[in-house]
């Protein structure tokens, strides 16, 4: 990449902008380039196992997978069992011995584990020289498991197992079992009695054990022979064993094939959601070919996939290999613990009990393979039953999502880039003067010196201070851009003490690793490393980030890692981290360990900060893997202005969200390209429900700040702005919800009705956690009314003119551009803060106002978390958390406090003692309210009948087809207080 000039650089991008443009005329849309990355067939192990899983279905009556649990080997004590598979190998006589350990937990989670002896040993020899290591990596848990592994002391071994099986009875009440037979090896999960998840039912179990490389002489042909060989067909295909090349880099592999697969089948399960990041539908796609099916697999091989396409399992930024199955009142999970490239074939088998029977009785099992290039074979089982069982089991293993500050839930303006420190400082003047609220302005690549990560620019930014201070003037931040890759230039102290102290990812030789990203020549932080994640932490520093204040926070992009020049855009497999573990083992972790390192970096960035309690690092990621949920937000990398874009982006927020991830966004108004008003305000208004909600935009595109818009449109991303606000508190409630259950910010109609067989496959619409607010975003051009599904028999309400709807079924909304489809479910209460403010921050005192939307039953409920949106001091009990009844019996609302005291509780509590319930709406209000003009308040801690305060009440008749409702006024009631209000 030449390096010009700023004013050459701008005449060129000029120059190309028009040139893009007349291109557009030709060509209607970008696309991937499908040759920079493999396809599975360019995959050695995955044709391998590919052509494994065909040639098994294709003797399926007589394939007896080679995989044999030696029962002599079988011990069961303390919640583990544990026994050696033997492997018959065609080549030998001695079968290859293959540890295995299955963990039942006291959570009712199940891990099974397979090794491979002689690697644990280190009895196998490395080709080419190589350092690498030569166990299996059995390092994954370090990064990725947090807890949820206490082993169950009430699983036991039952008295009556088959012979020939071990039977493993575990979980609360011992309701799931675990049947392993011995005989070929497989594994029965039952709950209650019912099969619920094989494993290697279809005898795909497969771990490709080390093995010398035997060259073989060349057969040399003699003249006139013909090639009429013996055929191949039973022996195996080597020509990927040994090394691998693609796109001219090959990979030398010198420990030869060691891939780990297994078949997971989920019998009765009809659709499986999860392993995220790709684009396409929610409920995942058959792989293997046929009408609307993929023909290549999910792909796990974290990759900076340009312009990425739709609909696709091609591989992206991040991988969560965590998949849930689900069917009607049934949800079982597994997780994949594997940080090596990873391809997953899903095929959905109809089997029916009778051939006459015309469907009765008949059912669909989703039949699962996973393929990992190395490492351990490494499966969680989790058997439900409902959704927020198999996810917060899984969150429980993996931390769950961290409580953010509460400004990273507000609305975010990035660009690449904001180019001086005074344009950063008109932006946000220009927001205000507009009075669009925002929290945060952020800084993408150019604010460095010559992309030296840890520094300015001296000519466009020499006063950085300033700058975050008018920011901090309206409780504003700044994010700023460091990226993994570190300038190979000298007399850059960073890359000098990266070189000196050694801390950078090795090539095979064991040299310091040099690839090509935005700064050119670059060097890789090994986070891998401690010493490496403890350097970076430091350069945080106030003292060593010169100009970087208390209000600025991180962006860590291109982690996956991105190397121009490597293969598929990422570094070699062979190279070496920290320990001499195989990139190719870790690949998938390497975004998870650089967010580690900032995020502890952050953390003790001051120690006056941290003697004060610290506060909560905010870090945005491109790049992630199970786990990372617990260092903050990710967004969806490089997306389009166009409207499938748009579209797309909801099934993937909502898929990360069931994966343990829900701190999601993709980029509003799409990365690249210039998006029509249109499409930016219903871009917008999408945005408002993304859990992380930020605009960006590529550096050739136009400017397209809110404030920039014409006045109507304007108006209409302005409204969708103050709605995202005025709901901070029911957003703050979720993200709290999240960081205690695992549950998704954003939710998906299985997950919130998961007996509702017709809203398996929707994901165009979605729960903002449990607050009953059910919106579907417009994401076709031109549209003015959308179909929304409403799944069961409670009356919906419009969410700002209280129309009224009924399901279950679809119904039209209309929804001209000024218009959010968004209804409350009856039954809901939420909290709400009316007041325009120009940050989220500036609202830390301000009223709430509750919706009380009454149900069919006459009841409501819902409840509020808040706590000073930044500190730590909320593990000390610094929080009101209320749970808002409203009965129908007693005609009441009833505020309970349902938190857990601390040592800095009442401190808090005096803090907002003054933070009032100003305004109460009860929507569906009951007609017996019409003539009433006041309501009883009484308060907590004071006695009963005489120190009841009255408030003004109205009632308001609905027009044709709008509910009634009614209006508490003024209260006068704290919201971090105990009151009852009575209707009756
Ligand atoms: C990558 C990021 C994008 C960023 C750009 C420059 O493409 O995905 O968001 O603007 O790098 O840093």
């Amino acid at each position: 990449m030449a390096v010009m000039s700023r004013a050459t650089s701008s005449r060129w991008a000029k120059l190309l902008l028009l040139v893009a443009a007349l291109c557009c005329l030709v060509y209607p849309a970008v696309s991937v380039k499908h040759e920079n990355f493999k396809t599975c067939d360019q995959s050695g192990f995955c044709k391998r196992n590919r052509a494994y899983a065909d040639s098994a279905a294709a003797s399926s009556s007589s394939w007896v997978s080679p995989y044999v649990l030696d029962s002599a080997s079988v011990t069961f004590s303390k919640g583990q069992l544990s026994g050696t598979i033997l492997k018959t190998v065609t080549t030998s006589d001695r079968p290859v011995r293959l540890p295995i350990t299955i963990s039942f937990f006291e959570s009712g989670s199940v891990r099974v584990t397979i090794d491979e002896e002689k690697r644990q040993k280190g009895e196998i020899e490395l080709r080419h020289g190589s350092k690498a290591r030569k166990e299996r990596y059995n390092e994954a848990e370090k990064w990725a498991i947090v807890g949820g592994t206490k082993l169950s002391s009430g699983a036991a071994a039952a008295q009556d197992a088959q012979p020939g099986t071990s039977k493993i009875m575990y979980g609360l009440g011992t309701k799931f079992e675990a049947i392993i037979s011995h005989s070929p090896f497989g594994i029965e999960f039952k709950r209650d009695g019912e099969l619920h998840i094989k494993l290697n039912d279809r005898g795909l179990l497969n771990v490709e054990h080390w093995r010398p490389k035997i060259d073989k002489p060349q057969e040399e042909k003699k003249e006139g022979e013909d090639d009429n060989t013996e055929p191949k067909a039973l022996t195996e295909d080597e020509s990927t064993w040994w090394d691998e090349a693609f796109g001219g880099n090959t990979d030398t592999k010198p420990r030869g094939p060691e891939s780990v697969a297994l078949d997971v089948t989920f019998p009765g399960y009809e659709h499986v959601f999860g392993v995220p990041e790709h684009t396409g539908p929610l409920s995942l796609r058959q792989t293997r070919g046929g009408d609307g099916n993929f023909n290549d697999p999910y792909r796990l091989y974290n990759a900076d996939v340009f312009e990425y396409e739709m609909n696709s399992p091609m591989t992206l930024y991040g991988a969560i290999p965590f998949m849930q199955a689900h069917k009607k009142d049934s949800t079982v999970g597994i997780f994949w613990l594997n940080a090596a490239e990873t391809w997953i074939d899903i095929v959905k088998s109809k089997s029916s009990a009778n051939p006459l029977s015309l469907g009765i009785g008949s059912h669909t099992d989703t039949q699962t393979h996973w393929f990992s290039e190395s490492g351990l074979l490494d499966i969680f089982v989790f058997l439900g039953p409902t959704p927020q069982d198999v996810v917060s089991s899984f969150s429980e293993l993996t931390g769950y999502s961290q409580l953010p500050q509460q400004f990273a839930i507000a609305h975010h303006q990035c660009r690449w880039n904001y180019v001086t420190d005074e344009d950063v400082k008109d932006v946000d003047r220009k927001f205000d003067k507009s009075q669009i609220p925002y929290d945060v302005i952020w800084l993408d690549i150019e604010y460095t010196d010559g992309k030296k990560y840890f520094t300015w620019d001296p000519l466009t930014f020499p006063n950085p201070i300033g700058m975050q201070k008018q920011l901090d003037d309206h409780e504003r931040k700044l994010v700023a851009i460091i990226d993994p890759h570190i300038k190979n230039e000298g007399g850059y102290s960073v890359v000098d003490e990266l070189k000196s102290k050694d801390l950078a990812t090795h090539n095979k030789d064991g040299n310091i690793y040099e690839g090509w990203c935005w700064p050119g020549s670059s060097y890789w932080v090994d986070c891998f490393s401690p010493a490496a994640r403890k350097w970076w932490g430091q350069l945080f520093q106030y003292a060593k980030f010169k100009g970087s204040a208390h209000n600025l926070w991180l962006w860590n992009d291109m982690n996956e890692p991105s190397v121009f020049n490597g293969p598929e855009t990422t570094m070699p497999k062979d190279n070496l981290h920290h320990g001499n573990w195989e990139h190719r083992d870790v690949h998938n972790l390497n975004g998870l360990t650089l967010v580690n390192a900032t995020f502890e970096g952050l953390v003790s960035r001051n120690k006056e900060e941290e003697k004060a309690g610290g506060v909560r690092p905010f870090v945005l990621t491109r790049s992630f893997y199970a786990g990372s949920q617990r260092m903050g937000a990710m967004w969806t990398g490089d997306n389009q202005a166009n409207w499938e874009h748009l579209e797309a982006s909801l099934p993937m927020i909502l898929s990360l969200g069931v994966s343990g991830f829900p701190f999601a966004g993709a980029d509003v108004g799409g990365f690249f390209g210039n998006p029509s008003r249109e499409l930016l305000t219903r871009w917008y208004q999408a945005g408002a429900f993304y859990p992380f909600f930020r605009a960006h935009a590529h550096i050739d595109t136009r400017r397209r700040e809110p404030y920039l818009l014409p006045d109507l449109e304007r108006g209409i991303v302005t409204q969708a702005l103050r709605l995202r606000y005025a709901l901070l508190p029911a957003w703050y409630t979720a993200f709290h919800a999240a960081s205690k259950t695992g549950a998704p910010i954003v939710q998906p109609m299985y997950y919130a009705h998961p007996g509702d067989e017709k809203g398996f496959a929707i994901d165009d619409q979605m729960y903002l956690g449990s607050t009953g607010l059910l919106v579907k975003p417009v994401t076709k051009e031109g549209a003015s009314s959308v179909d929304m599904y409403l799944p069961d028999n409670e009356k919906y309400f419009d969410y700002s003119d209280y129309t009224s709807y009924s399901g279950p079924g679809h119904v039209k909304i209309e929804a001209p551009l000024d218009r959010i489809p968004l209804l409350m479910r009856g039954g809901h209460i939420v909290p709400r803060r009316d007041r325009p403010r120009r940050s989220s921050g500036l609202m830390r005192f301000d009223p709430f106002t509750l919706v009380v939307v009454l149900g069919n039953d006459g009841k409501a409920e819902g409840e509020v978390y808040l706590d000073d949106g930044e500190s730590y001091d909320y593990e000390q009990g610094a929080y009101i958390h209320r749970k808002f009844t409203f009965s129908g019996a007693t005609s009441s609302l009833a505020s309970e406090d349902v938190g857990i005291k601390g040592k800095k509780t009442s401190q808090y509590l005096q803090q907002m003692k003054d933070v009032q319930v100003e305004k109460i709406v009860i929507v569906n209000a009951p007609s017996s309210w019409k003539s009433k003009t006041e309501v009883d308040v009484s308060e907590e801690g004071t006695t009963s009948s005489g120190s009841s305060k009255k408030a003004g009440f109205g009632f308001i008749s609905g027009e044709a087809g709008k509910a009634d409702w009614a209006v508490v006024r003024k209260p006068g009631v704290s919201i971090g207080g105990g009151w009852k209000i009575s209707f009756a």
